[in-house]
């Protein structure tokens, strides 16, 4: 791979292509796994170690959702596009509400140009780019948006060089301050709806923004640099991919591949810990060139202050976003939280990298609705889950008798803690959904070339299990659980599978996915998750979009609704060729869905001659003005 190729890689190329794995861990319990699909759906026959997993919830429901013939979905599903639109089914209708560049204050209206991008003066004060998560809030009668700027395409941002590596300490600013997150008012429209600019809530946090240290790992040694020696305060929020809502209203931002914003300018031997999250060698965006905090040989704990959740008030655009160190340091996907039965706060956490763990957190205190969260996410146990191959599990506690590390290297270093104590290997965990109806929650693991072929970067055999039962998984699956007791903060859970991923016209193996997929619905790489207040679970992909081989048939990247009850999963929308489909939140009268396009390519949505892609969020409603949420 050249080094000017850079840019074009996923973010998970570039970990491969930076920090290869060995080839082999020794697994040679590969065995004939071409058993057919009918063997394998109806549960008596699986394949490595995931016998009869598929059993009970997931073929059981969807025969009984065929025998009755009854669909609870009030859309038709849509065919797969290769194009270079957003599709809906008939009666509903999408716009879009905000694209990169576009002004949040009137100062920066027309900031943007096909041409030229956005100017370093303007760069913090328009939308940002490849937005993800996001969240909606109702504020002394405002609507607000809250939605991340995951990372920057410096190749269209930058374009004086022509390798998208910037070469100016101006150019780095400016792709600092195009990611982050975006707070932003809107209000009904004509038609949808509008982003409502120079709004008082409209704010931009960015690499730069200072933000709080909060949890044990607040004033640790492993946290101090020379710009904070005491370990409290830090700028920036990184790689923001994921979302959550708290339950008292305040927006929580996940620190994904964090690490690819640091480097080295002078030797630097690389630590265990680095080397377990990927750290080291050149940055992806050359900040270490100009920015010496994100030089490894000057400033070597940086990167313990990054790869948090953090917490953001949206209703105080004056308020210091909080990094939550108590959920754990990894490539944070979303933050799921649930209200437990016993009136514990759970948090589900994955981190998406190919071989590592699903998390949860629990508060030690119980909230209750109206007292303050004071402590909440400060003071709890965080816990790694083990998918039993009988379809128990359980979550481990990550504390310092279990794991032989102490509390402030377990929440840094969280990844080798989950490793100390077994926790299962997963097909890389993105976003966690818990069901609003029910206590189950569900996380979609998108999908782990890797399986059964190489260790992860622990070096933790990554052999076929139940949970995760498909060797070179290019497809992926949805598992589910139900915690004991009804109960999320309960250490022990039963699970299935609600979805393999696959497809039936290609393979009559397991790589044609469970019943429940078909010709009709396929789709690879399931990524960003959310339920609708009606209990159906949406699912959006960021997978191959090509269209071609084991991916003919899917098309561009879509979102789909899965219903629990009956495993019936169809396809709502496909947005266009090269994005992915990120974030979903609802208005609050549940009429109008917001979903983000990121990464498209060609010209979309402008499609002009000479225009440039720009990610945006897109408005979604049924015509005749019925909820859809
Ligand atoms: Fe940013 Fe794992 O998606
Ligand atoms: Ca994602
Ligand atoms: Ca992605
Ligand atoms: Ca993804």
């Amino acid at each position: 791979m050249k080094k000017t190729d850079i840019h074009d890689l996923s973010w998970d190329e570039f970990d491969e292509m930076r920090d290869p794995r060995v080839d082999s861990n020794g697994f040679d319990a590969v065995v004939d796994r071409a058993v057919s699909r009918r063997g394998f759906l109806g549960g008596a026959l699986a394949f490595g170690s995931g016998a009869a997993v598929f059993g009970t919830g997931l073929f059981s429901s969807t025969a009984a959702a065929k025998a009755d013939g009854m669909s609870k979905f009030a859309f038709k599903p849509i065919d797969i596009a290769t194009d270079a639109a957003v599709h809906v089914p008939e009666g509903y209708e999408t716009k879009v509400l905000v694209r990169w560049g576009d002004a949040l204050w009137s100062e920066a209206e027309g900031a943007y140009s096909a041409k030229t991008g956005v100017s370093v003066e303007m760069s913090d004060k328009v939308f940002g780019e490849n937005t993800d998560g996001m969240e909606l809030y109702e504020v002394d009668g405002k609507t607000l948006i809250t939605v991340n700027s995951e990372y920057v395409n410096p190749k269209i941002n930058l374009p004086a060089e022509a390798e998208g590596t910037p070469r100016s300490a101006d150019e780095v600013k400016l792709l600092k301050n195009l990611q982050g997150v975006t707070v932003m008012e809107v209000e009904k429209a004509d038609a949808g709806y509008k982003v409502v600019v120079d709004s008082k809530y409209n704010r931009r946090i960015t690499h730069e923004t200072e933000m709080t240290l909060a949890g044990p790992l607040a004033g640790s040694d492993l946290v101090k640099t020379n710009a904070d020696p005491k370990g409290m305060t830090v700028k920036g929020t990184m790689n923001n991919c994921g979302s959550g809502k708290t339950l008292w209203n305040t927006y929580m931002t996940c620190e994904e591949n964090f690490n690819g914003y640091f480097g080295t300018t002078a030797e630097h031997e690389t630590t265990p810990g680095e080397s377990r999250y990927g750290i080291g060698g050149e940055g992806r965006y050359a900040y270490e060139k100009f920015d010496p905090r994100f030089d490894l040989s000057k400033e070597p704990n940086e990167p313990n202050r990054h790869g948090f959740v953090t917490e953001i008030n949206p209703a105080d655009p004056t308020s210091t976003p909080i990094k939550r160190t108590a959920l754990g340091r990894f490539k944070h996907e979303n933050a799921e939280m649930v209200h437990a039965k016993d009136g514990r706060v759970v948090v589900y956490l994955g981190d998406d990298e190919r071989g590592e763990y699903l998390y949860k957190y629990v508060s030690t205190n119980t909230w209750a609705e109206g007292t303050s969260p004071e402590g909440i996410l400060d003071d709890g146990q965080l816990f790694a889950a083990k998918f039993n191959d009988d379809q128990t599990g359980e979550w481990l506690a990550l504390t310092p008798q279990a794991t032989g590390m102490t509390a402030e290297e377990i929440l840094c270093f969280t990844r080798m803690a989950a490793s100390a104590v077994h926790a299962t290997t997963m097909d890389r965990p993105e976003w966690v959904a818990a069901n609003p109806l029910k206590a189950e929650a569900y996380c979609a693991l998108t999908n782990n070339k890797n399986r059964g072929v190489k260790p992860n970067a622990g070096g933790d055999d990554t052999s076929v299990n139940a949970a995760n039962p498909r060797e070179t998984n290019k497809y992926g699956q949805i598992v589910r659980w139900v915690p004991a007791d009804e109960n999320h903060a309960a250490e022990s859970f039963t699970w299935d599978l609600y979805v393999l991923a696959g497809n039936p016209d290609v393979y009559d193996n397991a790589y044609a996915g469970s019943e429940n997929v078909n010709a009709g619905n396929m789709f690879n790489s399931p990524d960003g998750m959310a339920f609708s207040s009606d209990g159906m679970l949406w699912i959006q992909t960021d997978g191959d979009y090509k269209n071609e081989g084991d991916f003919e048939g899917m098309g561009n990247n879509q979102m789909l609704i899965g219903d629990p009850e009956t495993g019936e999963i169809a396809r709502f929308m496909t947005v266009p060729y090269g994005a992915e489909v990120t974030g979903l939140c609802w208005s609050s009268d549940k009429k109008t869905g917001f979903v983000g396009v990121q990464h498209p390519k060609g010209t979309w949505p402008d499609m002009g001659e000479g225009d440039k892609p720009r990610s945006s969020v897109v408005a979604f409603w049924r015509k005749d003005g019925a909820t859809i949420g």
